[in-house]
């Protein structure tokens, strides 16, 4: 095995993204900028790279810890001094180093593995990435002898006019041999700026008669460094793209990308359709066929085949196959939604299991609730399941129908079939059939209504019955 290791540069201070917390924290798609760089090294083979830390060193190495082998450089003199500093934690076996800038995330695994092998087979001191940009403002340039080699790169801050037309800029991503790097990393001159730029040692290697390689990115979209937010925005958006793209091609309707928010890590049935502003985020899984959006937002949450979200938030949750959520709804973590549930207008939802065909309708919440199958929960139903201090369960047996405005006391239990008036407040549990009206919550014993007397019951009657026998005082008897 060729050892190989990495260094990865991040000790800047990011003065362009004028920002308390380090650069390459800043979040791209979901995760940390530097996240995608280690997952792309891993990908390329090279496991635990070093990381040059400095400015908001503290925090950094916190988020890297077990990822990767931290270093700090104390001051921070420019790349060729990290790389310097770098090396101090690079094993002498190393015979490759590989050194890629931290503000560059979505170069593409293959560019690492390209370089490693031209700068290996080539017996190159440095082999290293170019592209051409539009606009090339902010990078290094290179520059190229008349036999076509790379003779050097100079900075932005160091090119004449017409160095600066040159449209082949340095990516900040090198592989360099090893001993030969150890050898010379610490002679670089100091710059006009008084720093050390790793970019001169280009000119180093090729006075030395030592060969440069170039290997150029093909797309520099890919290859762009992330200076300041404006930047940042442009990798965010080109990540939105590639993410829909796969989606799109795997079978999966994106009505407006432009508008729809994919995390990397989504997965998404055949035939699901997401709709115009949308968020999916986290380990979050769709079912096939469902329809998310227009406006909803689902994180870390499963959500079941044919099931429907409008302009909904999700979050922590998983939802069985036929269901349908909102417009204004929130499912609070911790959520288990049965099939072909209906969670309605302005419905909060969080640690509860719903069992399947209940429906719970307008401005309602259920919170550490186990409610059974096809139960009712009526417009502004509520459990009351803290009491300041501690949270309480309600257990909702099935086919129970909950009245409008109901308050569900935790902890309490409400039986299978039973039924509460309008505005019952529950305090005590609930028998199975029972219906309860009142405040305090009282039973009474509903008369049958012959189909001469009017239409059989239904849910909405019996409701409306324990109303009026709670409002003219006529209740037959206390709750048993
Ligand atoms: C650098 C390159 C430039 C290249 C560009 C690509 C140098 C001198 N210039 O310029 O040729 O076109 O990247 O994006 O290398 N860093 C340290 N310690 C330091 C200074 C910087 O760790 O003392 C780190 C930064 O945190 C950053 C990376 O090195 O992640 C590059 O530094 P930055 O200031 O962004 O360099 P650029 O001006 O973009
Ligand atoms: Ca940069």
């Amino acid at each position: 095995m060729v050892a190989i290791a990495a260094i990865v540069l991040a000790a800047g201070q990011g003065t362009r993204i004028r920002s308390r917390l380090p650069k390459v924290l800043h979040p791209l798609g979901g995760r940390p900028m530097i996240d995608h760089l280690l997952n792309t090294l891993a990908r390329a083979g090279i496991e635990h790279p070093v990381v040059v830390v400095g400015h908001g060193a503290d925090v950094l190495e916190e988020a890297l810890a077990g990822r990767a082998v931290t270093v700090r450089q104390d001051p921070q003199l420019g790349t060729a001094d990290a790389v310097r500093v770098g090396l101090t934690r690079v094993a002498a076996s190393v015979r490759h180093v590989v050194v890629t800038v931290g503000d560059a995330p979505l170069l593409p695994a293959d560019l690492f593995q390209q370089l490693l092998r031209e700068q290996a087979e080539g017996e190159a001191a440095i082999a290293l990435l170019s592209t051409r940009v539009a606009d090339p403002t902010g990078y290094g340039r290179i520059v190229r002898d008349e036999r076509g080699g790379c003779a050097r790169i100079v900075e932005e801050a160091d090119a004449d006019a017409a160095l600066h037309s040159i449209d082949e800029v340095n990516v900040g991503t090198y592989c360099f041999d090893a001993a030969w790097l150890r050898a010379n990393v610490a002679s670089v001159p100091a710059s006009a700026k008084g720093e050390f730029y790793l970019t001169d040692l280009v000119a180093m290697a090729v006075g030395a008669g030592r060969r440069v390689s170039v290997v150029m990115a093909p797309r520099p979209e890919l290859a762009a460094g992330i200076n300041d937010r404006v930047q940042l925005a442009a990798a965010e958006q080109l990540l939105r793209q590639e993410i829909a793209e796969r989606h799109m091609r795997n079978g999966v309707t994106i009505v407006d990308p432009a508008t729809t928010w994919i995390g990397g890590a989504v997965e998404i049935g055949q035939d699901a359709r997401i709709e115009p502003r949308t968020v999916l985020s986290g380990a979050t899984v769709i079912g096939q066929d469902a329809v998310i959006g227009p406006n909803a937002e689902v994180r870390d949450s499963r959500i079941g085949p044919r099931s429907v979200v409008w302009a909904s938030v999700v979050e922590e949750s998983t939802v069985a196959e036929d269901v349908e959520i909102g417009p204004y709804s929130h499912l609070r973590p911790g959520c288990e939604i049965g099939p072909r549930c209906r969670i309605g207008n302005f419905a909060e939802v969080k640690k509860s299991h719903l069992g399947a065909g209940t429906q719970q309708h307008h401005f309602s919440y259920l919170g550490d609730a186990e409610v059974g199958e096809r139960v009712n929960i009526g417009a502004g139903a509520v459990t009351a399941n803290f009491d300041g201090v501690d949270k309480f369960p309600t257990v909702i047996g099935d086919d129970a129908f909950i009245g409008v405005d109901t308050m569900l006391r935790a902890p309490v239990t409400i039986g299978p079939g039973a039924k509460t008036g309008a505005g019952a407040v529950v305090t005590r549990d609930v028998a199975a059939g029972a219906t309860v009206v009142g405040m305090p919550a009282r039973r009474i014993e509903l008369r049958r209504r012959t189909s001469e007397s009017g239409p059989d019951h239904d849910r909405g009657e019996a409701t409306a019955s324990a109303e009026r026998h709670s409002q003219g005082g006529r209740s037959s008897r206390p709750d048993a």
